[in-house]
């Protein structure tokens, strides 16, 4: 086929994929698609059908409307003391765009990036998609964490090479781990060193549950780009709204990318994201609370059950192991979980090959539905056993 070799190699995500592949199991119970069930909150949703019928139906300017920019200045700063200008704020079609805009700005051909994994599946694709190499940093073997030592080995052995950025993304996808103030100082250090641009990925900010999240722009402002967006916070997926904040120098580049690839995002949407930014300060607080619950639930019975996971502190996903007695890969075994138990889950392997014998379950889901299927897994587990 006479198209670009990159895009033929490139897959759609095993997400996805996977998530089509059981759509026809009778009765499956979906914790597969990190998609908040609840819905946008009423006064947002309010705001968007207002701009509807104020003819807020036109271009908008390429960085988003001024109100919105002012708004998420404000917001990100009260929320984490972010101190981002709002000029240093584009306001994109949700965090995906934000990723791709950023990566397609700052990357040459040649150039490396590093990706703690297991990791989201949308980074990969873009650095190739800029001729660029991932460099994966497994951190199986240290609780699905960064840390400075291996941050540094990998720096190590790739001495000379133009490694160009460090992708963070917490709370974690796929693990809900986060990190602590003491941790990301830590890796800061490294990061300095090196001379590395941090592209933060921080969409699941509001969802934390042991401690505060702590944005990495903060910490490192000269060469951070905060990636958020209201998808996860505000329950607003399907409005397609996320930012790039970064310096100014940084922001008059990746205005450019940003124009060339979308023009702007939604004028609609952009209006729900101000009223969201405005008055929806406790939305992601009161979602918080809902998904904590419902954390707290999974790990009882998957402990009960006897199904290892990694401890989420946030997001909305349980990181959680194949069990040892299953005879084949993490695609099969999330496939004869959906067959058999009707329960449909995401193979660790769409994450990177350290996904490998894992599964990720996301608790975005009703309580009912999550009850049910911890009892449909109880009950097909003990079924297995009681035939060995
Ligand atoms: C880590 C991470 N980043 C970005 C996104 C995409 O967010 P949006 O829907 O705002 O494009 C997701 C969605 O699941 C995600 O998990």
């Amino acid at each position: 086929m006479d198209t670009n070799q990159i895009i033929q190699q490139i897959q759609v995500s095993g997400i996805r994929r996977f998530d089509e592949a059981i759509s026809d199991v009778p009765n499956v119970i979906k914790l597969t698609v990190g998609e908040p069930d609840l819905p946008t909150p009423e006064h947002v949703k309010k705001a968007g059908i207002q701009a509807i019928r104020d003819d807020w139906t036109h271009y908008s300017p390429l960085m988003g409307f001024s109100a919105l920019q002012r708004a998420a200045s404000q917001y990100f700063h009260q929320k984490y003391g972010l101190n981002y200008a709002p000029s240093e704020i584009i306001a994109t079609v949700g965090a995906t765009e934000a990723v791709a805009t950023s990566l397609l700005t700052i990357l040459n051909p040649g150039d490396s990036v590093l990706l703690p994994t297991p990791a989201y599946t949308s980074y990969e694709p873009i650095v190739q998609m800029a001729h660029a190499n991932l460099i994966p940093i497994d951190t199986t073997n240290t609780g699905y964490k960064l840390t400075p030592a291996a941050l540094q080995q990998v720096i190590q052995n790739h001495a000379g090479k133009p490694l160009k950025a460090l992708i963070l993304n917490y709370p974690t996808n796929p693990t809900g781990v986060t990190y602590t103030q003491a941790k990301l100082t830590a890796l800061l250090a490294v990061i300095k060193r090196a001379n590395l641009y941090v592209i933060s990925d921080e969409i699941y900010s509001e969802l934390t549950y042991e401690q505060p999240h702590i944005a990495f722009g903060t910490l490192y402002p000269e060469k951070t780009i905060t990636i958020n967006g209201l998808s996860k916070s505000h329950a607003m997926t399907g409005w397609r709204l996320g930012f790039i904040m970064a310096p100014q120098a940084l922001i008059n580049e990746m205005k450019k990318t940003h124009q060339y690839l979308v023009t702007s995002t939604s004028s609609i949407s952009q209006a729900a994201g101000i009223e969201a930014l405005t008055h929806g300060l406790d939305d992601g607080v009161k979602m918080r609370a809902i998904y904590q619950e419902r954390r707290d639930y999974l790990v009882k019975r998957l402990s009960e059950i006897g199904i290892n996971y990694v401890y989420p502190t946030g997001a909305f996903y349980i990181f959680a192991q194949v069990p040892t007695d299953f005879d084949g890969n993490s695609w099969q075994f999330a496939t004869r979980l959906a067959q058999k138990a009707q329960i449909a889950v995401i193979p660790g392997s769409s994450f990177g090959a350290s996904g490998e014998g894992w599964f990720r379950i996301s608790y975005a889901a009703s309580q009912s539905a999550l009850r049910e299927s911890m009892n449909r897994l109880a009950l097909w587990r003990a079924q297995n056993q009681e035939k060995k």
